[in-house]
Order: structure tokens, then C-alpha cells, then sequence
């Protein structure tokens, strides 16, 4: 029984009382009285015991009401009665049970036999109570992951959604791309041979005199290897655009395959690159490259992909949360990412920024799944809790986070680099 516990005696005859607190006295069981129904029905609301030992024969409402009534009321159906009574016939006893109590005594009492009862219930009441408990926390853990499930799954639905898409852009891409240089070279004769008639016919018609005023063919011969030009950025763009977004939604297999990290976070800061612009409130946020000599590790790259996109995300957002409370306003915004082997054969990167940081408070909570500081729709408090197991349960990894509140803060992942 807990320090707090006790067992609540009710009973009229002063003399049943003393015995039953006797017993209980020696056991070194808490105990409080009533001597009727309405005040022990009064008491349990009050404070609940752990137990009741109730009287079925007393002045006022009999004991079988009494516990008529304490099933009837959510505060106290749940507190175990056991019948004392002298009442031995079968008819009481099918009465006392029906009525929900859990054992019945009878009088007059053998000490032994009384204690030996009690504790039983209290020992069932407390493995009731911590099964139910267990049962809570089950279904609680239940339900995190299933949310996590949904979300993994929403993700890799988009993601082989995005491939296709990425993959279904390469041949219009092509198209353009392939057909650039001709159409460059095209378009350099063509010039030629214009400069050519210049030359030859020095003197043209009044007709072709008109016409090239009126076409301007200078600022046109000008002009046109310029938007040649930025025709072949724009393909580029598109064509890394595409590339990044079959890298990142890389669908992963079953088993892990020797993958390139570094290619993971150009990807996927290729992906955020809109969100790293300079948006109005702040200038763009300079991303700093430190790489180390990483060589290939044996991961699930498409979810390590999440894991860098989920970090960076939050880094992002952490930098915004600076600004719009006026922190960093002097200082560029920046992320730095530094990858590294350590001495215990892991690879090890580091995503750091110099956004709002994270009280300690909230320090502890991080990687739990829905916890979020962020308004709704904006923040799901999924995105280290998923990271998290990612890289921990996946990889065998660990993700430590260290932050300064105000100053800035930097995750670090290390996974094995063969596994
Ligand atoms: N780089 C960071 N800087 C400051 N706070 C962060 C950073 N990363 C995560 N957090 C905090 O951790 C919380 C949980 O992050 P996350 O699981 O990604 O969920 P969400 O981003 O949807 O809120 C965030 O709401 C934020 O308070
Ligand atoms: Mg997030």
C-alpha cells in the first residue's frame, strides 16, 4: 500500500471496530472508520482507500446499499469491498457479490483470516492498477508510432510521386539541352552570312535598308547569344533541379548500400534552396560547406536524405525565429555543415546554425514525437522524432544536440560508416 493508503473500516458496533483495527494495527496498515453507510460513502468520495471492509447489518442504510451506491459512482467503483458480516447463508453472500464487493468474512472475525484477506486484495488491487498503467503507456507508445508510420508513409508516397515526376522531366529537359548547341551554332552561320552579305553588297536596296532599321539587326546580333545563354542556365537549373530530386527521393531498398552523404546534402540543399533565399525579412542565409574526406557509407541514403532535410528545415526555421524576434539582425544567417570520420569508424556531420537556439527546457523534449514550439501548421513535432530514429534505430547511429539559447544550436549525426 502506498505511504498515503489506507483501508477505510466501517462498521457500527464499537467492539467489531477495535478488533478489525487491532489486526490491521499490527500489520502496520493504515486504516481510517465510519460507523454508517452515508458517512463511509462520504469519506470514500473524499479520499479514496485502498480497501473497504463494510458491515452489511447497521442502522441507517445496510451494507449491501452502501455498496450499491459506491459502485454506482465513478469516484469510487473502483475501490474493492469486502463484506463483514454474520450473515451466513448462501442468499447474502450471492447478494454481496452481485453487488460487486470481492470477498466476504465472516464474523466473528479470526484475525489471521481477516489480514490474510486483505492483503490479497490490496496486493490485486495494485497489480490491477499497474497493469492498467501499463496498458496506458502501451497504448500511448502505440500511438507514436503509428503516427510516425502514417507520416513515413505520407513521405514515401510523395517521395516516389517526386521521382517520377524528376525522372518523366529528363527527356523534355534533354530536348532542350541536346538541341542548345546546334541551335547555337545555327545561329552564329546565320550571322555570318549575314555579315557576309554586308560585305558583299555594300549598297543594298532601299527595301532591305528599311528592313533592317526597322528589325534594329544590331541590337538583335547582340542580343541573341545572351538569351542563348541564359536558355542553357535555365536548362542547367532544371536539369539539377531534376537530379537532386531523384537523389533525395531516392527510394531505398531493403538493405543498406553504400551511399554518397555529401551528394545527400547538395540534394537536399538544392531542394530547401527557396527557403534559403533572401525572403524580405532577412537576407539569404549563407550555407557554409566544410567536407571532409567522407568516403562512401553503407546506409540507407534516401532516409539519411530526411534525416538532413528534416535537420536543415529546423535550422531554417530557427535563423526565421531569430529575425522575427530582432536577434540576429547584425549578423549573417548562417548554417554551417561539416562532415568528418572519427576515431570509432563513424561518419559524423554536423549541421549547425546561428538561429534562436533552444532552452534547456525544451532540450529534453526534443526528440519526442509531436513536440513542437511552433504555431499549428506550421510545426508537426515529427521531424526529430523521425530524424531520431532514423539515424538511432536504423543506423545504429547517434543525434546529439548542443544549443545555447539565443546563440545558435548544432545537431550532430554519427553512423557507423560500414554496417
Ligand atoms: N535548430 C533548431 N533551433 C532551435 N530549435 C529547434 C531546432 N531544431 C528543433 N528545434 C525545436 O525542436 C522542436 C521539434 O522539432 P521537430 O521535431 O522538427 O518538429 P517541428 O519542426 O515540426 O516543430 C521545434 O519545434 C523547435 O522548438
Ligand atoms: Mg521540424
Amino acid at each position: 500500500m502506498s505511504p498515503k493508503g489506507f483501508i477505510l473500516l466501517v462498521d457500527d458496533n464499537p467492539t467489531n471496530l477495535s478488533v478489525l483495527s487491532e489486526a490491521l494495527s499490527s500489520e502496520g496498515l493504515n486504516f481510517r472508520v465510519a460507523i454508517d453507510g452515508e458517512s463511509a460513502i462520504a469519506q470514500a468520495e473524499r479520499n479514496q482507500p485502498e480497501l473497504i471492509l463494510l458491515d452489511v447489518q447497521m442502522p441507517g442504510i445496510n451494507g449491501f446499499e452502501t455498496c450499491r451506491r459506491l459502485k454506482a459512482n465513478p469516484l469510487t467503483t473502483n475501490i474493492p469491498v469486502i463484506f463483514t458480516t454474520a450473515l451466513a447463508d448462501t442468499d447474502s453472500k450471492t447478494k454481496g457479490f452481485f453487488l460487486g464487493a470481492v470477498d466476504y468474512i465472516p464474523k466473528p472475525f479470526a484475525q489471521e483470516e481477516v489480514l490474510a484477506r486483505v492483503r490479497v486484495h490490496l496486493r490485486l488491487k495494485q497489480l490491477t492498477e499497474s497493469l492498467e498503467q501499463q496498458v496506458r503507456d502501451r497504448t500511448a507508445a502505440l500511438q507514436q508510432t503509428q503516427v510516425q508510420l502514417v507520416q513515413q508513409e505520407k513521405l514515401s508516397a510523395l517521395g516516389e510521386l517526386i521521382a517520377g515526376i524528376a525522372h518523366e522531366m529528363n527527356n523534355p529537359i534533354s530536348f532542350i539541352t541536346s538541341n542548345l548547341p546546334p541551335l547555337d551554332e545555327y545561329i552564329a552561320a546565320v550571322c555570318e552570312m549575314l555579315e557576309l552579305y554586308a560585305q558583299e553588297y555594300p549598297e543594298p536596296t532601299p527595301t532591305i535598308t528599311d528592313a533592317i532599321e526597322a528589325l534594329d539587326v544590331d541590337f538583335v546580333l547582340e542580343d541573341m547569344p545572351k538569351i542563348l545563354n541564359s536558355l542553357k542556365l535555365g536548362a542547367e537549373r532544371i536539369q539539377n533541379l531534376s537530379n537532386s530530386l531523384r537523389t533525395f527521393c531516392r527510394s531505398d531498398s531493403d538493405n543498406k548500400a553504400p551511399g554518397n552523404l555529401h551528394q545527400g546534402l547538395d540534394s537536399t540543399l538544392m531542394i530547401l534552396q527557396h527557403r534559403l533565399k533572401n525572403n524580405g525579412d532577412r537576407s539569404s542565409i549563407e550555407v557554409i560547406r566544410n567536407y571532409g574526406n567522407l568516403p562512401e557509407v553503407n546506409c540507407f541514403l534516401g532516409q539519411m536524405n530526411q534525416v538532413f532535410m528534416n535537420l536543415i528545415a529546423n535550422a531554417i526555421d530557427a535563423i526565421d525565429e531569430a529575425i522575427a524576434a530582432g536577434k540576429i539582425s547584425s549578423v549573417v544567417p548562417q548554417i554551417t555543415i561539416t562532415t568528418t570520420t572519427d576515431a570509432h569508424n563513424m561518419a559524423v556531420i554536423s549541421i549547425a546554425d546561428n538561429g534562436c537556439g533552444i532552452p534547456a527546457s525544451a532540450q529534453q523534449r526534443l526528440f519526442e514525437p509531436l513536440f513542437t514550439t511552433k504555431p499549428v501548421g506550421k510545426g508537426t513535432g515529427l521531424g526529430l522524432s523521425i530524424a531520431h530514429q532514423i539515424v538511432v534505430e536504423k543506423h545504429n547511429g547517434k543525434l546529439e544536440v548542443n544549443s545555447q539559447p539565443g546563440m545558435g544550436t548544432e545537431f550532430k549525426i554519427a553512423i557507423p560508416i560500414s554496417s
